[in-house]
């Protein structure tokens, strides 16, 4: 029964609620089990002669169905019935002789599966014993193929009994003159090879060669090269540690009387590992008063009463073994290892090995004394060398034989048992039956989410780091008693995570923030008692998806309840709702606030729980203070709340836009301070200023006008700020010529027009609405369109736009006879930040709705500016709309804008900047928008000589 549930049984609902049980087989048919009774008055026809555990399955109309990959249905069944019966794991071996021949191109066929009584005549021959309760399969070679019945023999006798012991049962296998019959053995037949009706002619004798046949099979395939692996000299240890610290201690002594845990520990069933009581015909005893047996001569029997001590051990010894085996027969040609002492019956009087100490982990299976069977190469400290290579936990070094021991791993295949936590990897384990109950996971929950919530055995760990600051004694019971613990390694990183935020702004001198975690993992007796079932904790600590934290009493007033609770938002519910192993069903996070504790757990959503004595902040109500949790929620799952890592560093070099301000008073980012007081010499690639270059020269004139166009302006308006200082600033903003986008002279003309745009009273306009901001690239009058248009606002319609824009984009002529315009401030001869200045105020006066209108990804590259001031400063943007005109850039502006947004919030200053980034949206144009068609091409130049007219009139306008 329990060897089914490997291969799954399931219970699989059917319409109408009607429970049906079924066998799944690997093919990943199922087939419905039907009982005897229903199908035949017959006691004798169905039945299971030989007790083998199979079911009796449907198969009516579905004889076309696979078994396996190579065994249909039709092959296998009788040929007078649609029941039958089929044991998995005898079609797992049969599949796995098939395939083996296969691939030596051995073309081989199914002569005969499951018979029923009528089938076989009243036959009691083993072999139609055995076809009857659908635990054997005759294999034989197809017609005109080639390959011989021992190949098929071989083949059987070395892939079936690793897959049989599993189950604890042995192979049978009979050759016949045309076929070879294999079964897989029921109740207490012992393994059986022989022949019926064909004549051995092999060289060694039929059950000597079977045993090379098996042994073939149990040799891991491959080898490694070991030689990176340092030897271990006698007297030392790998690692050296403690024993216990490296693979924890015995939980219990495992006996042939404690079947479930019994049947975890498997049987070596070959000869190319030597063992000590077999050789010597030692014995195992069973109970106390029984005499002893010796372990069986010949092949080794699986059933448990038939298991020899020494050649028992847990999977990962085993694994571990035949590997180490294999590389010591690798390396030296000849060598054989010995087990001296493997399992350990632990009945009175009879302990085979180390009675001395009564915690010997032999006891689980999960130690061995070794050494070399015969001769002595390799040495000790050459086989500890391969020891290590070949994956022990814990070697040592006794002089005249190795110690090596093993970890507690759940199944036989290590890369199914690791988890990964932050800093180390953990195995997956089974506890032994007597605890179980105290782990067993809550009712409604199916087996195949066993896997998910793996248990773990916390002896000899609890001082590993899991990950940074977090310890896996924090995470285990307080009690005991209880071993083994569930844990999310999510939960780990939550919590490191918590500790880590707290502390990463802390300044010299400040105290630490420690968090401590009241409860982790639970097992079912505390929770039990610990917990009412309708508690929402219930069902959630034993589950190791749940913490309980509070700061320690020396937290500084303000770490409380609440923040510890926001935090937990903040750094977890990304962590949880974004994972991607497949091993975390939860997709969200919930939150319960206690008077001294945060309790949190990962969840299907959000939700919040406060507890009767818990005090919320002065003025919130309980609905508010929800609201205000949910909305966290969101921004944090969003990965929008601007959390630097760095936050000294952050701040320092953020430079954030300000409102126009008569108190404005421009200073230099933190970036160009540092640039000026090192007085660095520009780099090869550098553009260095200039400003004596002949156009400055040429046109210095033209500027001059500018300036007393602007003033004229200026004088019609009150100066609010200090006129001197206005003029001065005017001056500086558009007389001030010279190359380059960076060093002095620039960095002067972003001084000046900073505090010259910032200061006077021509205004903006977009804030005396909300929702009316719209930006787009100035060179494309398509984009335009959408945003100045029909209504829309934008920067276009700024009175402080309208008094600067004309005269920055004045064109002069150098040479009227030439006729070739150039413009006054171009960029490549003087470059002036005015328009970066005035997208960046028009940014941090939107208010409510802002939309971008886009072509493409160059586009949106070129206002990252303007994004950021409304995305990551501007408090008063409530949500960021951006338009694409060229679908096929769609992807690529949504990038652009992804990336921009993880820069803000990972190096924005929090101080500076919104507490979290503005929501945003890549959308298409609308279509009614589109439908309006584009103006014709070619208007470009008239366009913007038009535009500058309106400008113009605009201004005057307005005075
Ligand atoms: C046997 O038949 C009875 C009555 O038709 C039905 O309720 C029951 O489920 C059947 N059992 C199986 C195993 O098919
Ligand atoms: C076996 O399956 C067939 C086809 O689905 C069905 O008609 C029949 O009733 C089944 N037999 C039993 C005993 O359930
Ligand atoms: C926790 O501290 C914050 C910040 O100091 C404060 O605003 C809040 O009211 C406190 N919460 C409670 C429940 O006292
Ligand atoms: C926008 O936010 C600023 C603070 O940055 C505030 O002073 C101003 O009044 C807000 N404007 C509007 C219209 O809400």
């Amino acid at each position: 029964m329990a060897a089914y549930l490997l291969f799954g049984i399931a219970f699989v609902l059917c319409h109408g609620n009607v429970e049906s049980d079924t066998v799944l087989f690997r093919s990943n048919e199922r087939f419905t089990i039907v009982s005897e009774s229903n199908v035949t008055t017959n006691a004798e026809e169905f039945k299971d002669p030989k007790n083998t555990g199979s079911y009796l399955l449907n198969g009516t109309g579905l004889a076309s169905r696979a078994l396996s990959l190579n065994i249909i249905l039709s092959k296998f069944k009788s040929q007078s019935s649609d029941y039958f019966r089929a044991h998995p794991i005898l079609i797992d071996c049969a599949q796995l002789t098939i395939t083996k021949l296969q691939k030596a191109s051995v073309a081989v066929e199914v002569k005969k599966g499951y018979q029923t009584a009528s089938d076989v005549k009243g036959s009691t021959t083993l072999q139609d014993l055995y076809l009857r309760s659908g635990a054997a399969i005759q294999l034989g070679i197809k017609a005109g193929g080639s390959g011989t019945l021992v190949d098929i023999a071989g083949a059987a006798l070395s892939s079936c009994p690793v897959v049989f012991e599993s189950a604890q049962r042995n192979l049978g296998l009979v050759l016949m003159a045309d076929r070879v019959h294999i079964h897989m053995t029921g109740g207490t037949d012992r393994p059986y090879i022989a022949t019926d009706g064909y004549t051995w002619t092999g060289a060694q004798t039929l059950s000597v060669w079977a045993q090379l046949k098996i042994d073939e099979g149990l040799e891991p395939t491959g080898t490694s090269n070991c030689d990176a692996f340092p030897t271990l000299a006698s007297g030392s240890r790998f690692p050296d540690k403690n024993e216990s610290e490296v693979v924890g201690t015995l939980d219990i002594k495992i006996t042939r009387r404690m079947e479930n845990d019994f049947k975890r520990l498997v049987q070596y069933q070959g000869n190319n590992i030597a063992f000590e009581d077999s050789e010597s015909s030692a014995s195992w005893c069973g109970e106390a008063g029984n005499t002893c047996k010796p372990c069986s001569s010949g092949i080794v029997g699986n059933s448990l009463t038939d298991r020899c001590a020494d050649r028992v051990m847990s999977s990962r010894m085993y694994n571990f073994l035949v590997k180490l085996s294999k590389l010591i027969s690798t390396k030296t040609p000849g060598a054989k290892l010995k087990v001296l002492e493997a399992w350990d019956e632990a009945y009175d009087g009879h302990t085979n090995g180390d009675s001395s100490n009564p915690m010997a982990l032999n006891y689980e299976g999960r130690a061995v004394k070794v050494k070399l069977n015969t001769g002595s190469s390799p040495d000790l400290p050459t086989i500890a060398q391969l020891a290590r290579c070949a994956g022990a936990d814990f070697i040592q070094n006794n002089g005249d034989h190795l110690y090596i021991s093993v970890k507690m791993m759940r199944g036989s295949i290590e890369s199914d048992a690791i988890r990964s936590f932050p800093n180390v990897q953990l195995l997956a384990v089974d506890v032994p039956e007597y605890v179980q109950s105290y782990y067993d996971l809550p009712t409604e929950f199916h087996s195949e989410q066993d896997q998910k919530y793996p248990l773990f055995d916390s002896s000899g760990k609890e001082n590993l780091a899991l990950a940074d600051g977090a310890i896996l004694r924090q995470f285990i019971s307080r009690d005991p008693e209880f071993r083994y613990f569930r844990l999310n390694p999510l939960i780990v990183r939550c919590y490191r995570d918590i500790v880590y935020h707290e502390n990463k702004w802390r300044k010299d001198g400040d105290p630490q923030i420690n968090v401590v975690i009241n409860r982790a993992f639970l097992a079912n007796p505390e929770q039990n008692s610990m917990f009412d079932r309708l508690d929402k904790r219930y069902n959630t600590h034993n589950l190791g998806i749940a913490l309980d934290i509070s700061y320690d009493a020396a937290a500084p007033a303000g770490y409380n309840v609440t923040r510890l609770a926001r935090i937990a938002v903040q750094k977890c519910a990304p962590l949880f709702v974004h994972d991607k192993s497949s091993e975390s069903e939860w997709k969200g996070m919930s939150l319960g606030l206690y008077k001294n504790s945060v309790f949190l757990v990962m969840d299907e959503g959000f939700s919040l729980y406060t507890s009767k004595d818990y005090v919320r902040p002065d003025g919130w109500s309980e609905e508010h203070f929800d609201d205000e949790f949910y909305n966290l929620y969101e921004l944090a799952i969003n990965k929008r709340i601007v959390d630097p890592d760095y936050k000294d560093q952050a701040c320092l070099f953020s430079h954030p836009p300000r409102r126009q301000s008569i108190s404005f008073d421009y200073e230099h980012p933190e970036h160009v301070k540092r640039r000026r007081r090192r007085r660095s010499v520009p780099t090869e690639n550098q553009c260095i200023p200039q400003d004596a270059t002949p156009f400055c020269q040429s046109t210095a004139n033209h500027r001059d006008e500018v300036v007393a166009e602007i003033r004229s302006m200026l004088d019609r308006k009150w100066y609010y700020h200090d006129k001197d200082e206005v003029l001065m600033a005017l001056d500086g903003c558009f007389k001030i010529c010279g190359t380059c986008l960076e060093g002095t002279i620039y960095e002067n003309k972003v001084q000046h027009c900073n505090n010259f745009l910032h200061w006077i009273s021509w205004d903006l306009n977009n804030d005396k609405n909300p929702d009316i901001t719209n930006f787009y690239s100035r060179e494309n009058l398509n984009t335009r369109r959408y945003a100045c248009e029909n209504g829309e606002h934008c920067i276009e319609q700024a009175p402080l736009f309208s008094l600067v824009a004309p005269s920055a984009e004045l064109l002069y002529r150098p040479n009227p006879a030439k006729s070739v315009e150039e413009e006054l401030y171009s960029s490549a001869d003087n470059p002036t930040p005015v328009f970066s200045i005035l997208e960046e105020l028009y940014g941090i006066h939107a208010v409510g709705k802002v939309k971008f209108w886009v072509h493409d990804d160059t586009e949106m590259t070129s206002m990252k500016t303007a994004l950021k001031t409304v995305m990551l400063y501007n408090p008063n943007v409530t949500k960021i709309e951006i338009y694409v005109v060229s679908p096929a850039s769609k992807d690529a502006v949504r990038k652009i804008v992804e990336t921009s947004a993880s820069d803000f919030v990972s190096n924005g200053c929090p101080e500076h900047s919104r507490f979290a980034l503005t929501p945003y949206e890549v959308l298409d144009i609308p279509h009614h928008l589109k439908k309006r068609s584009a103006e014709p091409p070619g208007l470009k130049e008239e366009k913007l000589i038009e535009r500058r007219n309106w400008e113009k009139k605009w201004i005057d306008m307005e005075i």
